[in-house]
């Protein structure tokens, strides 16, 4: 099993969107047996994979898979380990928080047979939670807005003292990968077009290369109305959504291709 991280400190980015569009497009389109753990206590993706009816509802929660060791997740090919509001009490209990990494990493290894992926959707604060989950993960994707405030936040999602990806690689998890800053609800105005240019030149190592340029997702309804009847872009059966999956897809296979070694 391979466990990907959705992480980054700005809200309203489209972490939520990516884990359960993508959790869909890895179980229904690949048949992959996928894990998605909600770490956010907004539990957006909770609610989003709870209407659409396509994954088993852990009895677990996922403020229990930090708290509790020795646990066992139901046996089903799409499961959701839901948010809860306990989660928010966790960043307090610091005695706690080595017991909650390790309890996170021990329940990830005990189900890495179960699962071939597991997704991990984060609240955007640099806490425990997010700390446990790139602790315990092999990749990172991180949704960016193209306004200067995120552009200059790229350089705490690589160095913040306690999650900065290379502080965590270079301490507690070599195996840690950024797979890279996705620009996302992109628009087409001048001042987007620049700093995207900005982005591109540089930090052009840290974005997704594609066929043809880098990885961007525009603006669309299309998904905040998949993501609120929780159905996958691609069944919106409009052509927004037609034309959102279309920009979407290649992005998704670029990214689930580290899962084609399993
Ligand atoms: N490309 C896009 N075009 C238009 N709306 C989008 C796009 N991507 C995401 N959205 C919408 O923007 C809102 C924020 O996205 P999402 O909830 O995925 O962000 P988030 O990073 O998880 O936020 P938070 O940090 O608060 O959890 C949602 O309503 C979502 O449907
Ligand atoms: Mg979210």
């Amino acid at each position: 099993m391979k466990t990907y991280v959705l992480a980054n400190q700005k809200g309203g980015v489209g972490k939520s969107f990516f884990v359960v569009q993508f959790a869909y497009f890895l179980h229904i389109l690949r048949g992959l047996r996928v894990l998605v753990i909600d770490l956010d206590h907004q539990r957006n993706s909770t609610k989003a994979i709870k209407l659409g009816g396509y994954a088993t509802v852990s009895s677990l929660s996922a403020d229990a898979l930090l708290r509790e060791s020795a646990l066992t997740i139901e046996n089903a090919e799409f499961v959701l380990v839901s948010g809860t509001q306990e989660l928010i009490k966790m960043e307090r209990k610091e005695d706690q928080h080595n017991v909650y990494v390790n309890n996170l990493h021990k329940f990830l290894t005990s189900v890495s047979g179960q699962f071939d992926v597991c997704l991990i959707d984060t609240n955007p604060n640099p806490d425990i939670r997010q700390l446990s989950a790139l602790v315990c993960s092999q990749f990172v994707v991180s949704p960016i807005q193209l306004n200067q405030e995120a552009i200059d936040g790229i350089g705490d999602l690589l160095n913040h003292p306690s999650i900065g990806i290379r502080r965590i690689q270079e301490t507690i998890n070599p195996n840690l990968q950024l797979l890279g800053i996705l620009p996302n609800i992109v628009e087409p105005t001048p001042f987007q077009r620049n700093n995207f240019h900005a982005l591109a030149k540089h930090y052009a190592k840290l974005l997704i290369p594609l066929e043809k340029g880098f990885a961007a997702i525009k603006r669309t309804t299309a998904i905040p109305e998949a993501q609120a009847a929780g159905v996958p872009v691609w069944k919106l059966g409009k052509t927004s959504g037609r034309e959102a999956w279309a920009q979407i897809k290649p992005i998704f296979e670029k990214l689930a291709q580290p899962l084609e070694a399993v």
